[in-house]
């Protein structure tokens, strides 16, 4: 770790140092002002009782000033979903901030989420097929042989396990690299890099740097596989498109599929276990045999739990009003998915995990063009992990009190990074795992 600690301090350094030939010194996002922390923090896993009084003062509101420009948090779900709509007003390209002079491909800011139209449209369009129905009918049997094993593995070791180590994290993190060809090695290292890159505690340090580490390896990968195409989504990429899609911008694709695929999966599996755990009901809703109820459930918990909770940053092209804000052109807006998916007029009672929720239009992956590519493939890891979980163990209970627990302090992907339970008392349930 001393010696990645390095390579992504020097990094990240070079990199904030250049963003200052263009007039704005990221340097400064070392430390976020107060003022644009809240919509990072939680209690436990509820927004913190300020996200209400903001959106009832004005669900578009200016929260501070940065670099001349306003800061605006988005916390109503109406305006939320109009913005994220409306993908011509608004630019994703942080990189536009950031000198590309004497860059390295693996400092290249990128990869889909960062990307405008019309290169987003056109890279997002090698990755749509990948992810259609069809194809991931072919990953099912796949995830569900990595969960048997998860949870047999668990019966072994139990009563007690870490189920972010042991369940959480590898699983995302094994279908991930399958679904890119990757070899699995090296979990541990992508396990904090992964963790890294949505931590926004040292501002932009510890993001770049680590963006910079796992997108090395990416175009590495890429390299090898164009030599030798491997069966996951990088091979067949190369086998139908190598003409068009250099190393780096393939790399860079992979990067946005590789990290969006296991750190999000991840904490959704982390803490909606911590849920369920909690809220017998449901655990056995999920364990049952009524397929609409499982999604129900799994519905709730994306929406209940918005573990991305809040979207890439986003910049105004002009000058815009929406509900009664003025935003400037170049104003930089933070869109909390959270709190739209905790806004009283988007759905009634909306802090309370009801898995009886009729099924809501929840932002939990987002809107518009940079919506979740991999919302299908989620959904489905979600409905087998936990629906395995709660049959194979249905009596799991927390082992740590909330305040034992690390949940993330100041990331734009909310999750914990330990989850003791105690999986069974006596000996684990014999009911099928399906
Ligand atoms: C429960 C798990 C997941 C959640 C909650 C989630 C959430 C999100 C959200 C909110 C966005 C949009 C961000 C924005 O507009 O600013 C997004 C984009 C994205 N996600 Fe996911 N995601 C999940 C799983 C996955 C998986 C499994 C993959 C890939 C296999 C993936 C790949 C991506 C990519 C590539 C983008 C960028 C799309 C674009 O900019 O066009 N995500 N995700």
């Amino acid at each position: 770790m001393g010696i990645l600690s390095t390579v992504k301090r020097r990094v990240a350094t070079r990199l904030l140092a250049r963003s200052t030939r263009k007039g704005i010194d990221l340097r400064k996002l070392r430390f976020l002002p107060d003022s644009t922390t809240m919509p990072l923090k939680r209690d436990v896993l509820d927004p913190l009782p300020e996200m209400a009084q903001v959106r009832a003062e004005a669900p578009v509101k200016r929260i501070a000033e940065m670099f001349g420009k306003g800061i605006w948090l988005v916390s109503g779900y109406d305006e939320a979903r109009a913005l994220l709509a409306n993908g011509a007003a608004l630019s994703n390209d942080l990189g536009q901030f950031v000198s590309q002079e004497g860059r390295d491909d693996s400092e290249q800011i990128g990869g889909l989420g960062m990307t405008d139209p019309p290169a987003h449209t056109a890279l997002r369009r090698y990755l749509t097929p990948e992810f259609t129905m069809r194809r991931l009918a072919r990953l099912e049997p796949v995830i569900e042989r990595i969960v048997d094993a998860r949870l047999d593995a668990m019966a072994e070791q139990g009563p007690d396990v870490d189920l972010v180590d042991q369940f959480a994290f590898p699983i995302p993190f094994e279908v991930i690299c399958e679904l890119l060809d990757l070899p699995v090695d090296d979990r541990a290292r992508f396990h904090s890099l992964g963790a890294a890159r949505f931590d926004l505690s040292q501002g932009g340090v510890g993001v770049f740097g680590a963006a910079a580490h796992t997108r090395e390896f990416l175009i590495g990968s890429v390299a090898k596989q164009r030599l030798d195409p491997g069966d996951g989504l990088i091979g067949a990429l190369l086998r139908d498109h190598g003409d068009e899609l250099d190393d780096v911008t393939l790399g860079g694709l992979a990067d946005g599929v590789f990290l969006g695929g296991y750190e999000t999966s991840a904490s959704m599996l982390a803490l909606g276990t911590y849920l369920l755990a909690q809220h017998p009901e449901a655990m056995a809703l999920m364990a049952g045999d009524d397929a609409a109820a499982v999604d129900r459930v799994v519905e709730e918990l994306l929406r209940h739990l918005t573990v991305v909770q809040l979207a890439f940053v986003r910049f105004a092209r002009d000058d815009m009003e929406i509900a009664g804000a003025q935003i400037k052109a170049g104003d930089v807006l933070g869109i909390s998915l959270l709190g739209a998916n905790r806004d009283p007029a988007f759905t009634p009672d909306p802090d309370r995990f009801d898995p009886h929720r009729p099924t809501t239009r929840h932002l939990a992956f987002g809107h518009g063009i940079h919506r979740c590519v991999g919302a299908e493939l989620a959904r489905m890891e979600l409905r087998i992990a936990l629906r395995g979980l709660a049959r194979r163990f249905p009596d799991l209970a927390i082992t740590a009190d909330p305040a034992e627990l690390d949940f993330r302090k100041l990331s734009a992907v909310y999750g914990v990074d330990a989850l003791p339970v105690r999986l069974f008392d006596d000996q684990p349930a014999t009911l099928p795992a399906r």
